[in-house]
């Protein structure tokens, strides 16, 4: 067996040189150089002809038998359960739940006493996730492995053959095969790709927890997504309680699914209900606020859309957008201006979803235009209204797909949806629902 080899390879060109340099003397592009370990083998010919041709009609499709994690909304959005040798990636920011989400799924998981869970803390000390799970109320059994050598954590699975495997987080480990720093995109790399390699010969499905920052360190998962079966993205704010926990990946099912959870003082707990929970807090009957029904995959969620216009003090007026992309809210705004006739020119705009959640759906363009337009004309909807809607540069409000999913739920919240159907374009809808 050659010895392994740190190489430094720059991600645009491919050039390869021993030691790390700023820009690629090759190609000049800056920061492209990784580190990456080479396996220097002098016997590859030999094995060029190993490959087999199959035909398609003879491959045997193996339906893959699922565990359940027994947190239900995981189970959901992992597509009915984990897989054997599936190796999932759950991102997020520091303190959104990571942690809590996976020590509360080893605990179910470690119930079944067949079941044989590994913790590797590379982040916490064992007694701090100790400390976790009795905050969880767990009682379950499970093994804690306290190392930041990938090495050592591949041994050990290897020795332990466990039936569940967590790794939080990835950025802590690392190989002594690089020298590069723990969390840099080298050792980030390598660290996932040996773990990965161990769980598909083990056939033991595995967690690896990583962080993301709010820049995205380029550290961070997306290296990662390449390597790994499947990519569950944490969003919320941290100072709220709702989390969305999104499969953004899947080879083992679909990428529509959503689980909603509650941070609480136990634990993540699954939300059946998410609509209640972030209309619980609704004033109704004041300007600046209406409600909207998103497609968070499958699932229709009603949000409520805030919106605030005060008279500017600044040559140029600030827009504020939480929640919703900023560029999204500067068109709708132009369209306002354009297509509806609102003077918005020297306004300061603030847009806001209540509960800390991110939406990108575009159907809650109507809702935030009519947000916009009843914070600045002082007038407030018609307080069972849910408006949904695409709106086009043209200032046209487009429809929207699972408009019926939408509709049906807001009936059973006692909301009735205004949508293309009841209005062609922005200033009719304002027209009509504001009555200017
Ligand atoms: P954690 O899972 O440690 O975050 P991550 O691993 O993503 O960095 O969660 C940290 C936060 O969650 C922390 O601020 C405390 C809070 N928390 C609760 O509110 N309830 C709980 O039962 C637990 C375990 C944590
Ligand atoms: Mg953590």
């Amino acid at each position: 067996m050659a010895k392994a080899r740190a190489l430094f390879v720059c991600q645009q060109c491919g050039y390869s040189q021993s030691q790390w340099a700023g820009k690629c003397p090759s190609c000049g592009t800056w920061n492209s150089m990784v580190e990456t370990v080479s396996q220097a083998t002098g016997s590859k010919r030999q094995e060029v002809n190993k490959a087999q041709v199959l035909k398609l009609s003879e491959i045997k499709v193996l339906e893959k038998e699922r565990v359940k994690t027994g947190e239900k909304e995981l189970d959901s959005v992992l597509g009915g359960g984990l897989v054997s040798g599936m190796v999932v990636l759950v991102a997020g920011e520091p303190g959104i739940g990571k942690s809590t989400l996976l020590t509360q799924t080893a605990l179910h998981m470690a119930q079944n006493k067949y079941n044989k869970i590994l913790y590797v803390c590379g982040e916490e000390s064992a007694s701090q996730v100790a400390l976790r799970v009795r905050r969880l109320g767990g009682k379950g059994e499970m093994l804690l492995v306290e190392s930041s050598d990938v090495d050592e954590i591949v041994g050990k699975i290897e020795q332990e053959k466990p039936s569940l495997a967590i790794v939080d987080s990835i950025q802590t480990l690392t190989t002594a095969d690089l020298t590069g720093t723990a969390g840099s995109v080298g050792q980030v790399r390598e660290c996932a790709s040996r773990l990965t390699t161990c769980a598909k010969r083990l056939g033991i499905p595995m967690f690896l927890v990583g962080h993301v920052t709010k820049e995205g360190a380029i550290a961070g998962p997306r290296v990662l997504e390449h390597v790994v079966d499947t990519v569950l993205w944490f969003e919320g704010e941290r100072s709220q309680s709702l989390r969305l926990v999104r499969a953004i990946k899947n080879r083992f099912g679909p990428t529509d699914e959503v689980g909603v959870f509650e941070m609480t003082e136990v634990g993540l707990m699954g939300v059946d209900n998410p609509s209640q929970l972030l209309l619980a807090e609704r004033v109704k009957n004041v300007p600046g606020s209406v409600v909207s029904v998103v497609l968070e995959g499958k699932r229709p969620i009603l949000a409520e859309i805030q919106a605030l216009t005060t008279s500017s003090q600044l040559a140029v007026p600030r827009r504020v957008a939480t929640g919703i992309d900023f560029a999204r809210m500067q068109m709708l705004v132009a369209v306002l201006m354009r297509r509806a006739g609102l003077h918005l020119e020297g306004e300061d705009i603030f847009v806001n979803v209540t509960g800390g959640i991110k939406l990108a759906d575009r159907g809650v363009d109507l809702a935030i235009c009519l947000a916009i337009a009843s914070a600045f004309l002082n007038k407030s909807l018609p307080a069972e209204v849910a408006a949904v809607g695409e709106v086009g540069l043209l200032g046209e409000v487009r429809k929207v797909q699972g408009l019926d999913k939408r509709v049906k739920e807001a009936k059973r919240l006692g909301y009735r949806v205004a949508s293309a159907e009841s209005g062609k374009s922005v200033a009719a809808a304002i027209k009509k629902l504001l009555g200017e």
